[in-house]
This record gives C-alpha cells, sequence and structure tokens, in this order.
C-alpha cells in the first residue's frame, strides 16, 4: 500500500492537469472549467482585457478594493479610500445574479435574487464582466453621447472600471496598480462552464470538439447561453402618476422584495445615502404621499430618472432601467407602499 500512494499521487496530479491542459487530445471540459479557456482553445482570441499573471496577493488587493475601497497596497502602505460615498457593492453584484444567463430579465433575477440572499441593483453583477465585450451599453451610449470617457470604456473593461469609479461612486480614480489588481480579481470572477445552461448532450458536443472540426457552431453554442453585453434601456414615468402605468395592476408581495432587496440596501440606516428608508407606518405613508406628484420623493421618479445627491453630499442616486426593474415592479413596489401605508 504505502509504494502505491506515491504512484497514486502522481496519477492525480498528471490526471488534474491533464484535464485542465488545453494542447491535451482529449479535451476534458468540466463543471468549473472556465468559459474563457474553452473558447480559446476553440480558437478565439483572448479578450484584450486578457491578464496572464493571476497573482493571488493581487486577488486580495482588489477585492479589498471592490469591497471596502481602500486595501494594504504593494508597499504595506493602506490606499486612500476611493469613495467617501459608495463602495462598489453598493450598486453590484460579485456573484451571478441571473439564474439564466443568456437573458436580462429582471423578474427572474428578483426571485432568484430572494432566493439566493442578494440585493437587487441597478448596477449589473460583477461576475462574469470579463466574459463581456463592452459596457455602458445601450441608452447609457445614448444619453452620454459624444462624451469620448463613455466611449471608450464601451469596449474597454479598465476603462469601465474607471468610469465607475470616478462617475457612479463619486470618488478618486484608481491608480495603476489599483487597477491592475481589480482586473485580477475580476478574472477570478469569471464564468465556469457550470454557469451557463448547459445539457449533458451540449457538454458531450463541446468535448467531442477537441479535434476542431465544428469549433465554429460549439462557439456560437457556447456563446448563446450568456449574454456578452448587459443590456440598458431608459424608460419614462407613467403620464398620469396618478393612474399609474396604464394596464398595469400592482402585486404587493413583490412589491415588498422590490423594496427589502434594492430600496432598503442603500436607504436602511442611511448606509449609502441620506435619505432614510424603514418599516414603519409614517414612511410608507410619506411614499405614498408623494406619488400622485412628479416630485423628489416620488418613486416614479426617482426611479425611472435617479435622484441628485443631498446638499453638501456628492452620493447620487442612478436610475434603473427597463432591465433592472421593470414597469410592472415599479407598480409592484407601488401596490406595496400602498398596502403599508394603511
Ligand atoms: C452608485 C452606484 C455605483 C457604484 C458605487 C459603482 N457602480 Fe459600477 N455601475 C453602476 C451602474 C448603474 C452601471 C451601468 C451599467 C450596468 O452595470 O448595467 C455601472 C457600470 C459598471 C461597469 C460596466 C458594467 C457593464 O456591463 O456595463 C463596471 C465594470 C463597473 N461599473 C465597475 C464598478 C467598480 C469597480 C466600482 C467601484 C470602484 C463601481 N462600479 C461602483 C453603478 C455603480
Ligand atoms: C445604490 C443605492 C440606492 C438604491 C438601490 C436606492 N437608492 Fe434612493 N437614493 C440613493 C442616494 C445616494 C440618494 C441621494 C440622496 C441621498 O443621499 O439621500 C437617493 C435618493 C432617493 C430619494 C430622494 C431623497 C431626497 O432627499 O431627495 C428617494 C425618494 C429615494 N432615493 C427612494 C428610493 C427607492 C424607493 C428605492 C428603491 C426603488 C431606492 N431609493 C433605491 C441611493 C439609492
Amino acid at each position: 500500500m504505502k509504494k502505491l500512494i506515491p504512484f497514486l499521487l502522481i496519477f492525480s496530479v498528471v490526471f488534474i492537469f491533464g484535464s485542465f491542459s488545453s494542447d491535451e487530445d482529449n479535451f476534458t471540459v468540466g463543471k468549473d472549467t472556465p468559459v474563457w479557456q474553452v473558447l480559446e482553445y476553440l480558437g478565439e482570441p483572448a479578450p484584450p482585457h486578457a491578464i496572464e499573471d493571476r497573482d493571488k496577493e493581487m486577488i486580495r488587493m482588489g477585492k479589498e478594493l471592490i469591497l471596502d475601497g481602500t486595501t494594504k497596497g504593494p508597499k504595506g502602505k493602506k490606499a486612500k479610500l476611493q469613495s467617501k460615498h459608495f463602495k462598489c457593492i453598493s450598486c453590484h453584484n460579485l456573484v451571478k445574479e441571473d439564474p439564466d444567463l443568456s437573458v436580462s430579465d429582471p423578474q427572474e433575477r428578483l426571485v432568484y435574487a430572494k432566493e439566493n440572499n442578494l440585493p437587487f441593483l441597478q448596477g449589473t453583477t460583477l461576475y462574469g464582466i470579463v466574459n463581456r465585450m463592452s459596457y455602458y451599453n445601450g441608452d447609457y451610449q445614448k444619453k452620454y453621447d459624444g462624451n469620448p470617457r463613455i466611449i471608450k470604456s464601451h469596449k474597454d473593461l479598465r476603462e469601465a472600471v474607471q468610469l465607475c469609479a470616478v462617475e457612479c461612486a463619486q470618488g478618486r480614480p484608481m491608480k495603476k496598480w489599483e487597477l491592475d489588481a481589480i482586473l485580477t480579481y475580476l478574472w477570478s470572477l469569471e464564468l465556469k462552464m457550470g454557469d451557463l445552461n448547459l445539457n449533458d448532450d451540449d457538454f458531450a458536443k463541446i468535448r467531442a470538439a477537441g479535434d476542431g472540426s465544428n469549433s465554429n457552431e460549439i462557439k456560437e453554442l457556447i456563446h448563446s447561453k450568456y449574454l456578452d453585453a448587459s443590456p440598458a434601456t431608459f424608460s419614462l414615468t407613467p403620464k398620469d402618476a396618478k393612474e399609474g402605468f396604464p394596464g398595469i395592476t400592482g402585486n404587493p408581495e413583490n412589491g415588498r422584495l422590490v423594496y427589502d432587496l434594492s430600496c432598503l440596501h442603500c436607504h436602511e440606516e442611511k448606509i449609502y445615502s441620506m435619505y432614510e428608508l424603514d418599516n414603519n407606518k409614517m414612511t410608507f405613508q410619506h411614499l405614498k404621499r408623494h406619488i400622485p406628484r412628479y416630485d423628489r420623493y416620488s418613486i416614479y421618479q426617482v426611479s425611472r430618472y435617479g435622484a441628485p445627491s443631498s446638499p453638501g453630499k456628492r452620493a447620487y442616486m442612478p436610475q434603473y432601467p427597463l432591465e433592472k426593474l421593470s414597469d410592472q415592479q415599479l407598480e409592484d413596489l407601488r401596490a406595496y407602499v400602498d398596502e403599508r401605508a394603511k
């Protein structure tokens, strides 16, 4: 038996590395295999934000910058807080937030958020962001038409991070090492084959693609299972705020999820804002009073157009595109506010 152990060890090392190495004849793809690794094996060029060295220290620093806005840098010195107002996680999740990555459906996401104890936010998750090829899509490009930084960040992940650090988080720009650390951390959040809704047949086809013969078809199959850009469509408040969106009846139970998983994420105990929301009847009465008006406390107004910062602060509220909060969900929120105001 003793003699067997080293043999088994060597065998398992060869086996494990064998299953990951992409130039093996036998192309093994498991649920943990990174999607990019498979695509590159099938001949897709690495993305411009590819990183060779996935250094553990860099991942730690990048993660801390995203979670806390600061970290102990490479020289052992604590970095200056990136933003006084927000952390990246005020507006972005760091885990998978859609049950099916090939669609951006706010209701599926809301239910998934509840099941997985996640917030439901205006920004898209940073999980799998290295698998996306464009950023600030759709109406973000239209709204800031001509802004050179938005145009630049559309196809450049580093630039997208930098833009959000300054414009979304209202903080200082990242230093070069900080950006490198964040990029390295983001690569630790890349999509794995198991994140895609692939069935056994699909897996078999992909594994069989090892000979490279039908690699285009297989690449298409893989790409069809996730969005490589997060869509964004801006929308309007209802024409008549008293009536709400025509033809839509709100469901207060669903509205509760929006309130708890989204609004309270930033407003409970003023965690990321000056304005406080809680579960008191008076709070709901205040919100209800403002619904028929087009003013700064109207849930329609702030959801569709965002909210400016309070005097002396720079934190503002980002708007929700339709992909992040549908008209139905907004009516659901209204129904919940009405119910709790009684
Ligand atoms: C106040 C909210 C807020 C904060 C704070 C914030 N972001 Fe964002 N971020 C957004 C919104 C809204 C978008 C718009 C596009 C989207 O995510 O759907 C965005 C977009 C992005 C994108 C492009 C996503 C895409 O697929 O279009 C990246 C990358 C990003 N942010 C990184 C960061 C990082 C890193 C931080 C922390 C330094 C940060 N953000 C802080 C709200 C925020
Ligand atoms: C990403 C964080 C975030 C989320 C999520 C969020 N808000 Fe806000 N909200 C803010 C910030 C920041 C402000 C700006 C004023 C401040 O600092 O209080 C604001 C402002 C507001 C205002 C105007 C307050 C005023 O003084 O003018 C209202 C009303 C409001 N939010 C309601 C909501 C509702 C309802 C939701 C859920 C649909 C929500 N917010 C979700 C961060 C957020």
